[in-house]
């Protein structure tokens, strides 16, 4: 069994087939010389019913669609089972049932195929998916990595060298969208229909900043300002929320893009760099994009936003991490198990 060595079979290309399967999408991908070939995502609908995901419903959805998806994945690509050189996969942060799907898929098929495993962080993942399409940003560089179970200001040195200098306390930003939007009754994930709203809203009600040390931030007060701020307006006025939600809408999001700024202006002055990368589900919010561009003129950045497609989660970041990890030969066992938790993989699992 191939394990932590030097790749053996000498591929005059590269070609990973990874697989996501940390949360709520089943997602597989094609990358060959670090450029995506495939990327296919099943998202789980069935998770809006309940306003939130449900781990037992998410690993029973992966269960189903994993192997459609990877089939799809190869079809698309145009690649055969016979080309491919190693299989990526997510090891962790992100739910166990669900991790474990897609583990024990990427190692079925990498012992089927004596193919060698790569075991990729979700995380460092998110980073690296600015690695699929030019520009690139230079090392060193910063990323704001932002979705709906992390907040990071990751200082990146490398492919492999990575260190997480901020990171939130309690909430991620994007449950602070989808708790906010949940007190509104909006349906989840809340995130992509908040920014549609604030687009004809004013940020006219001002909710409080939380003080956190450094570059450190907190979530989870948004959601309860939001929640006595409507119970206060609705006493007097029983329809603000329909007549304002445009406004509030606004008003959450200007909150939290303006706490996301602060700490990554901060995080850039101390360190002095001026790469400035977005990475993760939330940096689809078309607020927290301008607010970005904006801040980066002024100070300077050269700034990087992934396309839509690989800010969410999705399997082509896997096959970007594991391309390079494959280049450095650091490989996994068939014995690797998932990690719920985590930035940097076992040793911190
Ligand atoms: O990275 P991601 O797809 O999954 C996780 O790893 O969490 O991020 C999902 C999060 C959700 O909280 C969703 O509401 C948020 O990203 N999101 C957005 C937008 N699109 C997705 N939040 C604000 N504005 C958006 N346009
Ligand atoms: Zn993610």
């Amino acid at each position: 069994m191939r394990q932590n060595s030097a790749p053996i079979a000498q591929h005059t290309r590269v070609t990973i087939l990874s697989i996501e399967s940390s949360c709520d999408d089943t997602s597989a991908a094609v990358v060959r010389d670090g450029i995506v070939l495939s990327n296919c995502v099943a998202t789980q609908e069935a998770h809006r019913l309940y306003g939130g995901v449900v781990p037992e419903v998410a690993s029973r959805a992966h269960q189903a669609n994993i192997i459609p998806v990877v089939d799809l994945a190869l079809k698309k690509a145009g690649v055969g089972k016979q080309e491919i050189s190693a299989v990526a996969f997510t090891r962790g942060p992100g739910l166990l049932g669900s991790l474990v799907v897609g583990t024990s898929f990427a190692k079925a098929f990498a012992l089927s195929h004596d193919l060698p495993l790569i075991e990729v962080n979700h995380l460092q993942a998110h980073v690296l998916a600015h690695f699929a399409d030019a520009p690139k940003p230079a090392f060193p560089f910063l990323c704001l990595t932002v979705s709906g179970g992390h907040t990071q200001i990751v200082l990146v040195r490398d492919f492999a060298d990575m260190t997480v200098i901020g990171e939130t306390l309690d909430d991620a930003a994007g449950e602070a969208f989808d708790k906010s939007g949940k007190v509104l009754g909006l349906g989840y994930p809340a995130g992509p229909e908040i920014d549609r709203l604030a687009r004809s809203g004013q940020p006219r009600f001002p909710f409080p900043e939380p003080v956190v040390p450094e570059l450190g931030f907190s979530f989870s007060g948004i959601k309860t300002a939001v929640l006595y701020f409507l119970r206060d307006q609705m006493a007097q006025n029983p329809k603000f929320i329909e007549e304002n939600l445009s406004d509030i809408c606004a008003s959450i999001q200007h909150s939290i893009v303006t706490i996301l700024l602060k700490k990554l202006r901060k995080a850039a002055r101390q360190t002095g760099i001026r790469e400035i990368a977005l990475a993760g589900g939330v940096s689809a919010n078309s607020g927290l994009r301008a607010a970005l561009q904006a801040l980066g003129e002024k100070e300077g950045w050269k700034t990087y936003i992934p396309a839509f497609e690989y800010c969410t989660d999705n399997a082509a970041m896997i096959g970007i991490a594991g391309y390079y990890k494959y280049l450095r030969g650091d490989f996994c066992g068939q014995d690797v198990a998932p990690y719920a938790r985590g930035f940097s993989g076992a040793s911190e699992s």
